[in-house]
């Protein structure tokens, strides 16, 4: 968990890659059936451009499939889910129904300026996903992806107008959420998110007890 930008899909493929299981984030799910152009895509894409949340019961619906995976059977990380209390309480209720437990919520924590520096200078492939940063990683040709030749784009929910709908719904609803999570029974690891790539998984893997 955390606010937009705090580097939660960065670090959270680099822990799945590493522990060999799968990482299901709910944007990614979301934007995946926004491409297909699917019914569930299209009432959720006037939830994201304008930097709302997409309805519980949408949302929770996908990590249920998602969750059915023989690939989820070894374990998973979630990744931008849950987001409302609602979601949480959802969660807790197909965990159960597995057998299943949470190890831990990771909040991942930075302050909003730098939310904001990150995912107004993300650029993303529309080809191949790759995913460039203006200020640090831009590709060697401007405008041209390194990988893939395509031709890198912001996402419509990164303009800064945007970003501060973003910020604002995460401090109304998944904010009191990470608290609610501190109070629980769950491990609730907080980390400072804020440095190097490296220097945030570094941190990561000791809070995860990885060495
Ligand atoms: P989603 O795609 O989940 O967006 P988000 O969580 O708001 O933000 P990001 O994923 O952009 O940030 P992140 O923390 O993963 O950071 P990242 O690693 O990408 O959601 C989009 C929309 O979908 C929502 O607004 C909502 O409408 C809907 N939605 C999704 N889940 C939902 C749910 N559960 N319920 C309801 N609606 C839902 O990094 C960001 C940038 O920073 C990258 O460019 C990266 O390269 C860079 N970066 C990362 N780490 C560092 C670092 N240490 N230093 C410098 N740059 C860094």
């Amino acid at each position: 968990m955390g606010p937009p930008g705090a580097g939660k899909g960065t670090q959270g493929d680099r822990l799945a890659e590493r522990c060999r299981i799968p990482k299901y984030a709910t944007g990614d799910l979301l934007r995946d059936a926004v491409r297909l152009d699917s019914p569930l895509g299209r009432e959720a894409r006037r939830y994201m451009d304008s930097g709302e949340l997409v309805p519980d019961d949408v949302v929770l619906g996908l990590v249920c499939e998602a969750l059915e995976s023989p690939v989820a059977r070894k374990g998973f990380i979630l990744d931008g889910f849950p987001r409302t209390q609602v979601q949480a309480v959802g969660l807790q209720a197909l965990l159960e129904e597995k057998g299943l437990e949470l190890d831990a919520v990771v909040f991942f924590d930075v302050p909003e300026e730098e939310s904001v520096r990150r995912l107004t200078g993300r650029r993303v492939c529309p080809g191949c996903g790759a995913v460039y940063r203006v200020q640090t990683n831009a590709p060697a040709a401007a405008d041209t992806c390194d990988k893939c030749g395509g031709r890198p784009e912001m996402r419509e929910d990164d303009r800064e107008e945007i970003v501060s709908s973003r910020l604002r719904v995460y401090r109304e609803s998944t904010q009191p959420l990470v608290e609610w999570y501190g109070r629980s029974s769950t491990s609730l690891l907080e980390l400072a998110a804020v440095g190097s790539v490296d220097e945030v998984y570094d941190k990561l893997l000791s809070a995860v007890g990885c060495s």
